[in-house]
């Protein structure tokens, strides 16, 4: 598998999670895609592009049980997530219900919406370790109240890689007249989506994560009665002429990756995405379970509540010491790739697994952190 991804040999890739790693196969689709387009841009701007990109859509709407009408592509999550919050007008005493693990681009998204607004954003707080599922759910229903007009949630938080209930909330935020708008960044791939069953009124998610398409592949779908109030971030010539005419042309840009979706899903689709999800669970679960016995310290939540990212606590000799500072070392050093997080005053390891990982590449970084522990 390894051998069908363009990673640097020798390194233990242990941060899929942070930018995605796109396969060879995929890699070339998008190049032919861009050699169709240079050959003659007139032509394919005007005659290939537009439908080429809603058949691609299709597909991806298809794979998350979605209609190809209630989808759009997003450069990224953050594009999505973006369009949405600072579509939406607000009003001063509004409340914008997120979590404190919530993302922090996204975050800083919600505050300037704030400043302009002047609505509240209410962080739920999540307290590591988790035990259960209603360590998740049990926060944000006591902070919902009667002025919460929107709760933004993680499908799968960033720094832990914890699976939030989200139909479930969303069941609460909706009976409470709050919309629902999902960050779905880390679930395409790593989840099996049916995105219209969650209840929810949008969702972003990326393709570049983990559904091994090229960077710069998100999407954004909203339920039909929640679109003529979203625009993209960037207006253009499709203002005023419905959800996709919106989206789908934003002005000139490079659109292989999204159109190198269909080529990403094929490529999963070979592997069989249920076969690679339970691999990919069990690698990074058993790999978890080794480091945190090996260091000594916890995971962050039960492994039922992960896909494949899951985080273990660093052990205490090294808590004092700056993250970034542990990752540039273990990568230059160790020639391990792996995101570490503060989480309430913690430091936490997160890893991935995906499938061009072997158990070999978590002793890499158990040995790593015990080396420079002691
Ligand atoms: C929850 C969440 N949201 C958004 C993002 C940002 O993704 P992108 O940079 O592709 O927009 C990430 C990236 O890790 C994330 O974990």
């Amino acid at each position: 598998m390894r051998r069908r991804f363009i990673l640097e040999p020798g390194t233990a890739f242990l941060n899929h999670g942070s930018f995605g790693a796109t396969p060879r196969a995929v890699l070339a689709a998008a190049d032919r895609w861009r050699s169709r387009m240079e050959a003659n841009p007139d032509r394919f701007m005007r005659q290939v592009l537009p439908s080429a990109l809603r058949a691609a859509a299709t597909r991806l709407a298809r794979f998350v049980h979605a209609r190809e009408q209630d989808l759009a592509f997003v450069e990224n999550a953050t594009a999505g997530m973006n369009a949405v919050l600072r579509s939406l007008e607000f009003r001063r005493g509004d409340e914008i219900l997120a979590t404190t693990l919530t993302y922090n681009a996204v975050r800083q998204a919600i505050r300037e919406v704030c400043r302009r607004t002047g609505a509240k954003l209410v962080e739920a707080a999540i307290v590591l370790p988790v035990h259960d599922e209603a360590a998740l759910l049990a926060p944000l229903e006591r902070k919902l109240g009667k002025r919460t007009r929107l709760v933004v949630l993680d499908h799968i938080a960033s720094p832990t890689g914890l699976i939030f209930p989200v139909r479930r909330i969303a069941g609460l935020a909706r009976a409470r007249g709050a919309k629902v708008l999902v960050d779905g960044a880390h679930a395409p791939g790593q989840l099996a989506l049916d995105v219209p069953a969650l209840g929810v009124d949008w969702y972003a998610g990326n393709c570049h994560k983990w559904l091994f398409a090229p960077k710069g592949c998100g999407f954004l779908w909203a339920r039909r009665s929640a679109q003529g109030e979203i625009h993209p971030p960037v207006i253009s010539h499709g203002y005023g002429a419905g959800y996709t005419a919106e989206f789908d042309w934003t002005g000139t840009r490079d659109f292989s990756s999204w159109l190198a979706t269909s080529d990403a899903l094929d490529f999963f689709r070979r592997m069989n995405p249920s076969s690679v999800r339970a691999h990919n669970h069990r690698l990074a679960v058993d790999a978890a379970e080794r480091l945190a016995a090996a260091w000594g310290t916890p995971l962050d939540g039960p492994p039922g509540l992960h896909g494949s990212l899951i985080a273990v606590r660093l052990p205490q000799t090294l808590q004092h010491r700056d993250a970034r500072q542990l990752v540039a070392r273990l990568l230059a050093r160790d020639r391990a790739v792996v995101a570490i997080n503060p989480i309430d005053g913690a430091l936490w390891a997160r890893i991935s697994a995906q499938v061009y990982n072997v158990p070999g590449d978590y002793d890499r970084l158990r040995d790593a952190i015990l080396k420079m522990r002691d």
